[in-house]
């Protein structure tokens, strides 16, 4: 099956060759090719250019995106799409006065999702899951990361694996997981972290291991959850499993859990709302990718990651949605991209690029997805006719998406 798409405004994120990631100075280049073509063959892109050397070829379907703009799908590298009910009580206590942190201490927050998800069959949460997943889908993300960690017991982290599992057997979109069962200490542990601890490594982690469940292990590290030791105790864990490291880090606090995630070799880094000068200096010359998750900053009104500085020390940035009941209940990459520009001050060329090809670094898949580039997966956003690609962040509360390809197909 070979598509064409024809009279591309301009087709965006265009590499000749695969690259991992963009850092620093090159996060401002986004290279693109006005009047384009993009020809798919299959779930795959097969060729690109520009109209005036458009080669005759046989096609099964032609796209014509006058007007429009072509793009690769969005790369969101952290979610916690799979949880069960809502926490919009503890939405409106926020307002009249809670913090986060206070919610937390009363037993709401994680572990309220964790209660919540424990009391649901794996088929009803597996159902509330799948249509997160599909508005995703529909929004342009292309590829996601799930975690799982509202469980926080065996059989729950279990059963959010499977879900995360099942729903990347069933849909065409790239699903990473993760084990999170490391968000906090369930309420029968609270004096006895290690014993939790335990019940992660000799319990857990094995029957992840077993079932192939999960790819990556990540760890709260945040005063009131994980320690930078306990992090270090259970990342080291997970990489015996052959599970690699990302962690939940400097969200509230720098307590030094970049320093111990970079030891660890993470994969990435995220949350970075508090950073001190000595952390940034850290993440330099790291394989680390550092992640922003500015719905979390807007929804819960703490401080922006500081992206300025951190590409001016010539870091990379990835962004994501952070998609959660409790923190972010959000998975809107478009508004990712926009209020990293409004709030981060990130110009839309760093933006796409944290949102495409570093999101894909962020979940190991650079050489597949994020990019224009033959062999790499036809996972698309064509947008409606629009000025340029400034008006996606600039336009923030609007739908520009006009079609979503995935595996090159279109999905509605
Ligand atoms: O990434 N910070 C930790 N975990 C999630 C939110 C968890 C929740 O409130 O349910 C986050 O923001
Ligand atoms: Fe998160």
């Amino acid at each position: 099956m070979t598509t064409l798409i024809t009279n591309i405004k301009e087709l965006l994120q265009v590499r000749e060759t695969s690259i991992a990631k963009v850092s620093g100075a090159e996060m401002a280049i986004l290279p693109t090719i006005k009047n384009a073509f993009l020809v798919l063959k299959d779930n795959l892109i097969a060729d690109f250019g520009s109209m005036d050397q458009l080669p005759k070829i046989h096609t099964d379907k032609t796209i014509d995106a006058t007007g429009k703009i072509v793009l690769p799908s969005w790369c969101d590298s952290h979610t916690h799409i799979v949880y069960a009910g809502n926490r919009e009580q503890e939405f409106v206590d926020r307002i009249n006065g809670l913090t986060y942190e206070e919610i937390a201490n009363r037993g709401g927050g994680i572990l309220n999702s964790a209660k919540k998800l424990n009391e649901t069959s794996e088929k009803e949460l597996y159902d509330q899951s799948k249509v997160r997943l599909e508005e995703v889908m529909r929004l342009g993300t292309g590829a996601v990361e799930i975690k799982s960690g509202y469980g926080l017991t065996v059989e729950g982290e279990l059963k959010m694996l499977r879900v995360i599992q099942r729903l990347a057997q069933n849909y065409p979109i790239t699903i990473k997981a993760t084990f999170l069962g490391a968000h906090a200490f369930p309420s029968e542990f609270k004096e006895n972290h290690q014993g939790y601890i335990d019940l992660i490594i000799n319990e857990m982690l094995p029957a992840i291991a077993e079932e192939k469940l999960a790819e990556f292990i990540d760890v709260f590290c945040e005063t009131g959850y994980f320690t930078v030791a306990e992090t270090q105790q259970i990342m080291k864990a997970g990489i015996k499993f052959g599970l690699k490291p990302k962690i939940h880090v400097n969200q509230f606090n720098s307590i030094g859990g970049i320093q111990v995630g970079i030891k660890q070799e993470a994969l990435s880094v995220d949350h970075l709302e508090v950073m001190k000068p000595e952390d940034i200096e850290a993440l330099k010359n790291t394989e680390t990718m550092p992640v922003a998750l500015p719905s979390c900053s807007y929804f819960l009104s703490i401080p922006y990651t500081p992206a300025r500085e951190m590409i001016a020390a010539g870091l990379p940035m990835a962004l994501a949605t952070d998609y959660n009941p409790g923190s972010t209940p959000s998975g809107n990459m478009n508004f990712v991209v926009a209020t990293a520009c409004i709030k981060m001050k990130m110009t839309p060329e760093e933006a796409f690029n944290a949102a495409t090809i570093n999101g894909a670094y962020a979940m190991g898949i650079s050489d597949t997805h994020g990019s224009i580039t033959i062999g790499k997966k036809a996972n698309l956003i064509i947008t409606k006719p629009i000025p340029s690609y400034y008006q996606i962040p600039y336009a923030f509360g609007s739908n520009l998406i006009d079609t979503v390809l995935i595996e090159g197909e279109i999905f509605s």
